[in-house]
């Protein structure tokens, strides 16, 4: 929990606590644009959005029509922190530790694909910090927090299989995380959306590599990475 975000404003007089969880003051729920019981949405006034926005800035783009459950958002964004910096780490592994002619082709790929995966981390950490958390980088407890594992491959083929696996399994994990938010928090879902649709084609390319490997060495028996 961002303690700046438990803070009331001290520059407001009007300003109330803040009631941790979904970013929203107690006289605000109601009035936050939330589905009302009847199911109606309701639309607010300019006087009461301007009113609003004054309040709690030190929640920055957390405001009282925050839909989602932020605490629990932060802590889905950091598993899918972790996990996206578990494959940097996987597949620049494989980049330095693929060798030979079979590897060239791929190499390039488990570079290109560490350095995407790179880029989902620093957007997801970015998101997080507009959520008001902590992007959780501790290497302690990084491979508990990932959902893709680290990976022992030794052949350029566990290598490849070695990513799939991950990409299949980011791919599941983000999926559930973009139907959980749903309409909640349009913004995190549609950077999930974007990211998860770059880990559908990680995963096209390494099973077109995986297939093409494998066609290659039915004529010429298995390359080992070191090969
Ligand atoms: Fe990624
Ligand atoms: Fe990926």
């Amino acid at each position: 929990m961002n303690d700046e975000l438990k803070a009331t404003d001290r520059s407001d007089p009007q300003a109330q606590t803040f009631i941790p969880g979904d970013g929203l003051h107690a006289d605000e729920r109601a009035a936050a644009g939330r589905p009302a019981a009847g199911g109606a949405q309701r639309i607010s006034s300019t006087p009461e959005l301007r009113a609003r926005a004054r309040r709690s800035l030190a929640a920055g783009a957390v405001t009282p029509s925050y839909g989602a459950d932020r605490e629990r958002v932060i802590e889905l964004l950091n598993h899918a922190l972790a996990t996206e910096l578990v494959c940097v780490l996987r597949y620049r592994h494989h980049y330095y530790k693929a060798s030979g002619l079979a590897a060239e082709a791929i190499k390039k790929e488990f570079l290109q694909h560490a350095q995407e995966e790179q880029g989902h981390a620093d957007e997801i950490a970015e998101r997080i910090i507009q959520l008001g958390g902590n992007p959780d980088m501790d290497p302690d407890g990084l491979a508990q927090r990932s959902h893709a594992e680290y990976g022992s491959g030794d052949t350029l083929d566990e290598m490849l299989r070695d990513d799939l696996v991950a990409e299949r399994i980011a791919i599941e994990s983000y999926t559930e995380i973009i139907r959980y938010l749903g309409d909640r928090d349009s913004t995190t879902r549609r950077l999930m959306e974007t990211i998860l649709a770059v880990e559908e084609q990680h995963a096209e390319e390494l099973s077109s590599m995986l297939q093409h490997l494998s066609r290659q060495d039915g004529v010429r028996g298995a390359p080992r990475a070191s090969e």
